[in-house]
């Protein structure tokens, strides 16, 4: 079997630069139902992550979330250059990132599928606008700071510009069902 380029550089300590399109090569053995079904075995949060573009309001529900920095405060999430809201929120300067709580499986459900999740919920404006949702476990209001590219996802990494959480129990995703 052929070697994986990106172990064979870091054998002979070069840097190899990644052709991402030659990757599947060397992981023939591993289907897309596979890799999901096995990354479905991390036990998440859910979050939903919210924004206000040109005074529209959005909204995605995402469990790619993750911290990254401690100083300064950073932290990141992952959106399919698929998604019809790619665009607004990779470009929204400001974005937050709701922990949904127990109780609020609808709500991550709105957000993944509604036209108009907005109509169903509870929230209110921050004072720079942008959409928080009443009773979230926590909550982290970003400021945009870069986008990498992360194969057919987007990586977008914000800077925490505050946050604040409750007493609340986490809403829970594992096996592709909310607990
Ligand atoms: C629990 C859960 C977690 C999800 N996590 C992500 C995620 O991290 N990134 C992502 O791009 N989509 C994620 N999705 C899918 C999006 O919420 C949404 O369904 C998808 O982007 C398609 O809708 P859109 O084109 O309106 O964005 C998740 C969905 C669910 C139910």
């Amino acid at each position: 079997m052929a070697i994986h380029p990106l172990l064979r550089s870091a054998i002979i300590g070069e840097p190899y630069d990644y052709d991402t399109s030659k990757h599947c090569e060397y992981i023939k053995s591993m289907t897309n139902t596979e890799f999901r079904s096995a990354m479905g075995c991390f036990l998440t949060g859910v979050t939903v992550v919210t924004t206000a573009k040109n005074e529209v309001m959005l909204g995605v529900t995402a469990n790619s979330f993750s911290s990254v920095s401690l100083k300064p405060p950073m932290v990141l999430w992952s959106l399919s250059k698929e998604s019809k809201k790619h665009s607004a929120m990779t470009s929204s300067k400001n974005y937050a990132i709701n922990i949904l709580s127990k109780g609020q499986e609808s709500i991550a459900l709105s957000f993944s599928q509604n036209k108009e999740p907005f109509m169903e919920i509870d929230y209110h404006l921050s004072n720079i606008g942008v959409p928080i949702i009443k009773n979230a476990l926590a909550v982290f209001e970003c400021q945009l700071h870069q986008v990498y590219d992360g194969g057919d996802h987007s990586i977008i990494l914000g800077l925490v510009t505050s946050c604040n959480k409750s007493d609340l129990e986490p809403l829970k995703f594992f096996r592709g069902k909310f607990n």
